[in-house]
């Protein structure tokens, strides 16, 4: 196990040990090794972000935890014990992930929907997380492309994945295609929500202002093979607001997470077959 995971025996979130991932019949190696530690901070919860190269693994890793796909060797433990079908986390995908065939209002009622909430309170509940993402007046129109723009219909997947409360929650790339000042009230959103609801949250993200402004940890990834290499602890207050970004410590924390990612590029650079 690598030395940035230290078991301080709090009830393990997310545990993947020694995953490999092979394509090809072991000709193509994605990740090799590969091990994820994350405990949980009760009351607290985690915000992990993970950055690293195009390709180097970031959404492999996203899909073991939901449970899309299993590793070609390796474990997939949660809350302790091995991943369980019945495991159900949130997630966020890169590209937009509404149900096309549902309203914005049935989409973002989903998750409430499978825990038997009733129909007035969970529209309700969907009406007033629509608000909160900017999408009132909406709701009744189907979740699909041109009727909603891009970033509008990634705006109904985070909507859905926020109100059914999971306690994982992915999100792999989810600001992606927002503009600008919708990205950085989402971003804001997202840390409210996290705040009082304090789930797990494994945020994959490019953009490194946004890694040192939303996470507590930041784990950077090499590639070839994918590995995480370097851990940085955000020494931030646990608070935030977008002010921070103006102090002298997070210009810091973010001139030194660009300059381990260039060392990163370099080492993954330098082992490509
Ligand atoms: N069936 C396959 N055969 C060979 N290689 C594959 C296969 N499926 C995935 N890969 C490789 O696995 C690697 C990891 O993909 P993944 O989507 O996890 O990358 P990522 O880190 O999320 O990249 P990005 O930042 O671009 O989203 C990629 O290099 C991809 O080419
Ligand atoms: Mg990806």
């Amino acid at each position: 196990m690598s030395h940035y995971f230290i078991d301080t025996h709090r009830e393990d979130i997310v545990n993947l040990k020694n995953i490999n991932q092979t394509y090809d019949n072991g000709k193509v190696v994605v990740l090799k090794d590969f091990n994820l530690l994350i405990e949980d901070k009760p009351n607290q919860g985690q915000f992990v972000v993970i950055l690293g190269a195009s390709g180097c693994g970031k959404s492999t890793i996203l899909r073991y935890i939901s449970g899309l796909q299993k590793p070609t060797s390796g474990e997939v433990n949660l809350y302790g014990r091995k991943r369980i079908e019945t495991d159900r986390v949130g997630m966020v995908f890169q590209k937009y992930s509404s149900l096309p065939w549902l309203t914005v209002l049935e989409n973002v009622a989903l998750g409430l929907y499978y825990q038997g909430v009733s129909k007035k309170e969970r529209e309700e509940k969907a009406m007033d997380m629509i608000q909160k993402v900017g999408l009132k007046g909406h709701e009744n129109k189907y979740a699909q492309y041109p009727t909603l723009s891009g970033g509008q219909l990634q705006r109904v997947a985070i909507a859905r994945s926020l109100l059914a409360s999971p306690r994982i929650l992915l999100m792999d790339e989810p600001f992606g295609a927002l503009d600008v000042n919708t990205r950085l009230s989402m971003q804001d959103m997202l840390l409210q929500i996290w705040y009082e609801v304090h789930p797990t949250i494994i945020f994959v993200t490019h953009d490194i202002s946004e890694a040192v402004y939303l996470g507590d940890d930041i784990y950077i990834m090499r590639a070839n093979p994918g590995q995480i290499v370097e851990h940085i602890y955000v020494d931030l207050p646990y608070r935030r607001d977008r002010f921070i970004k103006r102090t002298p410590r997070f210009e810091e924390l973010v001139h030194y997470t660009e300059d381990l990612m260039v060392k990163v590029d370099a080492i993954s650079a330098a082992s490509k077959v």
